[in-house]
C-alpha cells in the first residue's frame, strides 16, 4: 500500500484526548520486557507495550518456546519460565524482520542451553550476525550461522550441568543488541562477563536486568560487568515510556511544517537514545523538555515542539550511537536546514533494515534534495523549498517510510511513498497520529 502526503498548513495540538496521551511504548524496552519476563519466574505485567510487527515476532517466538503470554489492550502479561524453563521449539523460530528479536533471542537461548534454529525474513537474512556469533563462541556457545555469517543461526544446545565461560570481550561495534545478547548469555556463565564497547550504546538492558535482581554494573561509560545469576530473575511490573524513536518523526514533522506546535507526553528520555534531541537543539530547534523523573528506572518527560528555522550541523563520534535509529528523519530535518549538514562515523547505518546511507541518498534525490554519500555517512545541501512531486520507495525500511512521509509534509508538490505498510513494523499508529495533528496524509 502507498501513502500520499501533501503540503500541510500546520501540525498542532496535544496528541490524543487530554494531557496524559502516551506514544506507543518503546520498541527496545518492549522487546526486552517480553523476553526478560519469560526468563524470570512469576507473572509479569508490562503496560504500554508496543504491539507492532517486530514485537509480534518476539511474542510468536516466545509462544514457540512454551511461554504463556496475553496482550489485553497494550498490557502484556507474561508467565515466566525461568532461565532453564524454555521448551525446545518444534520448528525454526521466525524472527520476521526483527534484528532485535534474533540477536536477543540468541543470547537467551545460549543461556537456556536448548537447541533451536533462529531465522527470519529475506531482509533479516542479510543482516550481519558474526557480531554475536564470534563472541558467543568465545563464551562456549555452540552456534553456527550461514556461510555468509547471517541467519539462519543454529544453536545445538548444551547439557544443563555445563555453564558458559566467564569472558572479557571487546566489542567491535557500539551495539546494544550485541551487548544485550552477551549479557543474557552471561547470566549462565561460570563467572563474570566483562564487556568493553567502543562507544556507549543504550543501557536499557542493564537497567532492566538490575531491576529484576541481576548483578550488573557499569564501572565506566564503556564497560559493563555482569555476575552470573545466583537466583532467578524476578518478574516485572512496569509502565513503558513512549518511544523516543517514534516521537522523532513527529518532532521533525512539527519543526519543518510552518505554524506547528505539538506536545508529546511521556516520552522515554534515556540519554543513550536522545542524541537527535541534542542535535536538533544545536540546529536551532525550539523544543522544550519537561522532565518527569524516572519510571521503573527509565527517565521520561514531555516534549513541546514548535516550527523553527533550522541550520546545518555536523554529526560524528559518540553522538552517532545516541541517535543511531534517527538518521533517516534527521536527514529530512537537514534537507530543510540552511547550509550543508555532514554525518560521519556512521557506517553502521549500512547494516540496518536497509543500507540507510544509499537508500536515503537515492530517495531524497528523487524529492530534489542534493545528497552526497560517504562511506561512513552523507552530506546534505539544505534548502527552504523542496520540490517533491515524486514517488519514493522505502526499501522495506519502516523508518525510511515514515521519514519520507515527514519530508512530504513540507514539499512543494505531493509525495507518494510506496510500500508504506512497512510502518506497521514499529509504529502502526503513525498515520492516525499524524492525521490527528492535521497532517495531509492518506492511504491509496
Ligand atoms: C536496538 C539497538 C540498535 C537499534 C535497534 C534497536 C536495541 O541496534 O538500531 O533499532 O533494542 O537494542 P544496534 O544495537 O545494532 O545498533
Amino acid at each position: 500500500m502507498d501513502l500520499m502526503v501533501a503540503s500541510t498548513q500546520k501540525l498542532c495540538g496535544e496528541l490524543g484526548n487530554g494531557a496524559r496521551f502516551n506514544l506507543p511504548g518503546d520498541k527496545s524496552l518492549s522487546h526486552r520486557a517480553a523476553l526478560f519476563s519469560a526468563l524470570a519466574l512469576g507473572h509479569s505485567n508490562i503496560r504500554n507495550f508496543l504491539d507492532s510487527g517486530v514485537t509480534r515476532a518476539m511474542l510468536r517466538a516466545l509462544t514457540a518456546l512454551g511461554v504463556e503470554w496475553s496482550l489485553q489492550g497494550t498490557t502484556l502479561k507474561v508467565q515466566g519460565q525461568g532461565l532453564r524453563g524454555l521448551c525446545v521449539p518444534e520448528e525454526a523460530l521466525n524472527c520476521g524482520n526483527s534484528a532485535t528479536t534474533i540477536r536477543l533471542l540468541a543470547g537467551a537461548l545460549a543461556a537456556s542451553g536448548i537447541p533451536a534454529v533462529l531465522d527470519g525474513s529475506a531482509g533479516l537474512r542479510k543482516r550481519p550476525m558474526e557480531r554475536i556469533v564470534d563472541p558467543l563462541r568465545e563464551m562456549g556457545v555452540p552456534i553456527q550461522p550461514s556461510e555468509q555469517g547471517t541467519a539462519p543461526l543454529v544453536l545445538s544446545g548444551r547439557p544443563p550441568e555445563r555453564a558458559l565461560l566467564s569472558s572479557e570481550l571487546t566489542l567491535a561495534q557500539a551495539s546494544a543488541q550485541v551487548k544485550t545478547c552477551l549479557l543474557l548469555a552471561g547470566l549462565a556463565a561460570d563467572g563474570q562477563t566483562i564487556l568493553h564497547e567502543p562507544a556507549p550504546s543504550r543501557d536499557h538492558s542493564e537497567r532492566m536486568l538490575r531491576a529484576m535482581g541481576a548483578n550488573v554494573h557499569q564501572p565506566d561509560a564503556l564497560t559493563v560487568i555482569l555476575e552470573p545469576l545466583q537466583r532467578p530473575l524476578t518478574a516485572l511490573d512496569m509502565d513503558l515510556p513512549g518511544d523516543f524513536s517514534a516521537a522523532a518523526f513527529l518532532m521533525v514533522a512539527a519543526l519543518i511544517t510552518p505554524g506547528s506546535e505539538v506536545c508529546l507526553n511521556n516520552v522515554g528520555l534515556n540519554p543513550g537514545r536522545t542524541g537527535l534531541l541534542d542535535t536538533l537543539l544545536e540546529m536551532g530547534a525550539d523544543i522544550r523538555t519537561e522532565t518527569l523523573g524516572e519510571q521503573n528506572g527509565e527517565p521520561l518527560g514531555n516534549l513541546i515542539i514548535k516550527h523553527s528555522p533550522l541550520h546545518a550541523v555536523n554529526v560524528s563520534g559518540d553522538r552517532v550511537v545516541q541517535m543511531i535509529d534517527e538518521f533517516p528523519v534527521f536527514a529530512v530535518a537537514a534537507a530543510y536546514a540552511k547550509g550543508t549538514t555532514q554525518v560521519r562515523d556512521a557506517q553502521e547505518l549500512r547494516y540496518k533494515e536497509s543500507d540507510r546511507i544509499s537508500a536515503l541518498a537515492a530517495q531524497l534525490d528523487r524529492l530534489g534534495v542534493p545528497v552526497r554519500e560517504h562511506p561512513d555517512g552523507f552530506s546534505i545541501e539544505g534548502a527552504l523549498q523542496i520540490p517533491g512531486g515524486a514517488s519514493v520507495d522505502c526499501a522495506g525500511d519502516h523508518r525510511l517510510a515514515m521519514s519520507l512521509v515527514v519530508a512530504g509534509l513540507a514539499t512543494e508538490q505531493p509525495v507518494r511513498v510506496k510500500n508504506a505498510e512497512m510502518i506497521n513494523e514499529s509504529f502502526p499508529e503513525f498515520t492516525d497520529v499524524l492525521q490527528g495533528m492535521g497532517g495531509k496524509v492518506s492511504w491509496i
